[in-house]
């Protein structure tokens, strides 16, 4: 039984006072529910005064991004080992990465690989655009991001996978349920071919993708669905607590 995970990539929103302020609105509502992991992502120049606040809670941490060399000449970078200092999670390759900073797949697979080595979490970000998408190449699109990313990764604990799709980011026009379901049934699929079926049942994959209290659910039933990245609605207290008490209640409803 996989573990739900909702997470929240607060992009780059919110001062280290407003963090704060943040995390203290969701904090003790959020640890109320014990059967959803929750993760919040904030920037990394509010991570640490972040984790201070969260020490001893059940709420993780994660950063949004590192750099995959460990240290060195490398103005305005940070590195794996910084952020597994602070952190448990890192997202990784997500598309406004890939969009904005270049980020290759190759890019991508040495920072993987470099947050597994440091004992991090990653969660990793794959998605199609909206022009792959309409050109029918969803599947094909995905399982190049998939087998580049991972390429020499021999062993997926501890990876979480992201099916963000471009075109439902901050759109407001978030995939269907069974849309979102369907895809990430061949992306289990693809990992059962490359790393064998244990390995598919255990790895945890969401959904990311405008994602709000109001449709949660619809993703939440979904039963190849395990959990949501959530962008916009994670800035909102209300909206983050609602999306993890609705996961809690329909993933455990049996
Ligand atoms: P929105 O929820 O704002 O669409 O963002 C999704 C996302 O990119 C999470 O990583």
């Amino acid at each position: 039984m996989r573990v739900p995970l909702i997470a929240g990539n607060w992009k780059m929103n919110t001062t280290v006072a407003e963090a704060l302020d943040l995390v203290r609105a969701m904090k003790d509502e959020l640890e109320k529910v014990t059967d959803v992991e929750t993760a919040i992502c904030p920037p990394f120049v509010s991570l640490a005064p972040v984790k201070e606040l969260l020490a001893g809670s059940t709420i993780k941490l994660g950063a949004q991004n590192l750099f995959f060399a460990e240290k060195g000449a490398y103005t305005g970078e940070i590195s794996s080992l910084m952020v597994a200092d602070l952190c448990e999670y890192v997202i990784i390759g997500h598309s406004e990465r890939r969009q904005y900073f270049n980020e290759t797949g190759d890019i991508v697979n040495k920072k993987v690989t470099a947050a597994l080595q440091a004992g991090l979490k990653p969660i990793l970000c794959i998605g199609e655009s909206l022009e792959e998408n309409e050109a029918g190449s969803t599947e094909e699109v995905l399982a190049e991001q998939l087998s580049l990313s991972l390429a020499a990764v021999v062993d997926l604990n501890g990876l979480t996978v992201a099916y963000e799709p471009v075109w439902a980011i901050g759109t407001g026009k978030p995939a269907t349920g069974e849309q979102a379901n369907g895809t990430i049934s061949f992306i289990r699929q693809s990992i059962a071919e490359a790393y064998g079926e244990k390995a598919a049942q255990e790895i945890r994959i969401l959904y990311g993708g405008s994602v709000n209290s109001a449709n949660a659910a619809e993703f939440m039933q979904q039963p190849e669905i395990d959990g949501a990245l959530v962008g916009g609605a994670s800035l909102k207290a209300n909206e983050f607590i609602s999306i993890v008490n609705q996961t809690s209640l329909i993933k455990h409803r049996k």
